[in-house]
């Protein structure tokens, strides 16, 4: 196996994944390799992540729980902190009852886990994330694609299945930051005899969780949250069962129960919505001033505004410049998005100023 020549084969083509060591907090400014730059590409967006009251839940968490949490769930890992948080996520989303996974990314690959037997078709969007598509295929479960939020074509691909269905979609889609139409899709399930899952990644903290009846709610704890992890939202039945049946549910330690009293604190900070306001602003000017300067931008409201550039080549180049600059913007490229439409993806959060994204929206129209 020459791994030397297959990472000289990324290298040329551009595609080759570097990181960049942060010798700082998570925060608006940060300092990379010695150079301070503002943050346009953290999913930390209403700056929990370095927050005083969640760092300070946090120590209280370690003094009361310690560190580690020493064992999977149902073994002897799933502590008064972490239950205390999964109550507090469902009364937060509404739904009876919450579970706890150690990433998001684990929480779709446990879901779809549980359900490998009881599913007969599955349909997701075309841009869902990474993790949906992973724990599709690892389930084993039949995966069908539908055109991004396009209801005909979801309707069309629906009406020929038959058997037990799924309709899967992020909710604020990572890459692109436009939103599911969930009331739309939930009536298609009801039609087709499918249930909805949708991922939350992206929306949780920011939009008002949308949780049609008996559908999969998943949302992560480790953006808006400022924490780490991820949970499930549904009824009771369907979180016994996931308790059950869910592989990367049972078989691996439970997060820090000291995460779980910080990301108790950052719910409180959540539902006070002064980050959330915030950081709507923040998007509107952006939105506004990138018109003014009559950006190509996409069609998005939420946090992550993408910049189309085509070709990864030219996409690394404005990122590595506008890093120059004091600005740090990540380039998205294949497999992460499709060919063709390699991109910037600025993420805004509730502390950049407004000068700050006047000052990386300029600096991008002369890069263009
Ligand atoms: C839409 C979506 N789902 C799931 C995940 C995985 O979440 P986590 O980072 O907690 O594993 C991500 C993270 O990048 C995501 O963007």
């Amino acid at each position: 196996m020459d791994f030397s020549k297959k990472l000289s084969v990324l290298k040329q083509n551009h595609l080759y994944r570097s990181r960049k060591v942060s010798e700082s907090a998570q925060d608006t400014q940060i300092v990379i390799n010695g150079k301070s730059v503002t943050n346009f590409c953290s999913n930390d967006y209403l700056s929990l992540a370095n927050h005083p009251l969640v760092k300070e839940a946090l120590k209280q968490g370690v003094d009361e729980f310690g560190v580690g949490s020493g064992a999977s769930h149902l073994v002897s890992g799933h502590s008064r902190a972490h239950h205390n948080l999964e109550d507090a996520l469902a009364e937060y989303t509404g739904q009876a009852r919450t579970l706890l996974f150690s990433t998001g990314y684990s929480a779709n690959l446990g879901i779809f886990s549980a359900l490998k037997d009881e599913l007969d078709w599955i349909l997701q969007d075309k841009l869902n994330h990474a993790s949906l598509i992973d724990g599709n295929q690892l389930s084993g479960l039949p995966l069908q694609r539908y055109l991004h939020n396009d209801m005909t074509s979801l309707k069309k691909k629906a009406s020929k299945q038959s058997g037990q269905g799924m309709i899967v979609t992020d909710t604020v889609f990572s890459m692109d930051g436009d939103r599911a139409k969930i009331d739309d899709l939930q009536k298609i399930g009801n039609f087709s005899n499918a249930i909805l899952m949708q991922d939350d990644a992206h929306g949780f903290g920011v939009f008002k969780p949308n949780i049609p009846k008996n559908s999969i709610y998943m949302a992560t704890l480790g953006k808006a949250a400022g924490t780490m992890g991820a949970f499930v939202a549904g009824n009771d039945d369907f979180i016994e069962f996931l308790i059950q049946k869910s592989r990367p549910y049972i078989y691996t330690t439970a997060i820090s129960p000291a995460i779980c009293v910080a990301t108790l604190k950052s719910l409180v900070l959540i539902k006070q919505g002064e980050q959330k306001s915030k950081l709507l602003a923040n998007i509107d000017f952006f939105r506004n001033f990138s018109n003014a300067l009559d950006l190509p931008m996409s069609n998005s409201h939420s946090a992550i505004q993408p910049l189309i550039i085509g070709g990864s080549k030219k996409a690394l180049k404005i990122s590595q410049s506008l890093f120059e600059q004091g600005f740090y913007v990540g380039a998205i490229r294949p497999p992460t998005v499709p060919k063709g439409t390699e991109r910037l993806r600025i993420t805004l959060n509730v502390n950049h100023t407004q000068s700050q994204i006047e000052q990386l929206l300029m600096c991008i129209k002369n890069a263009l």
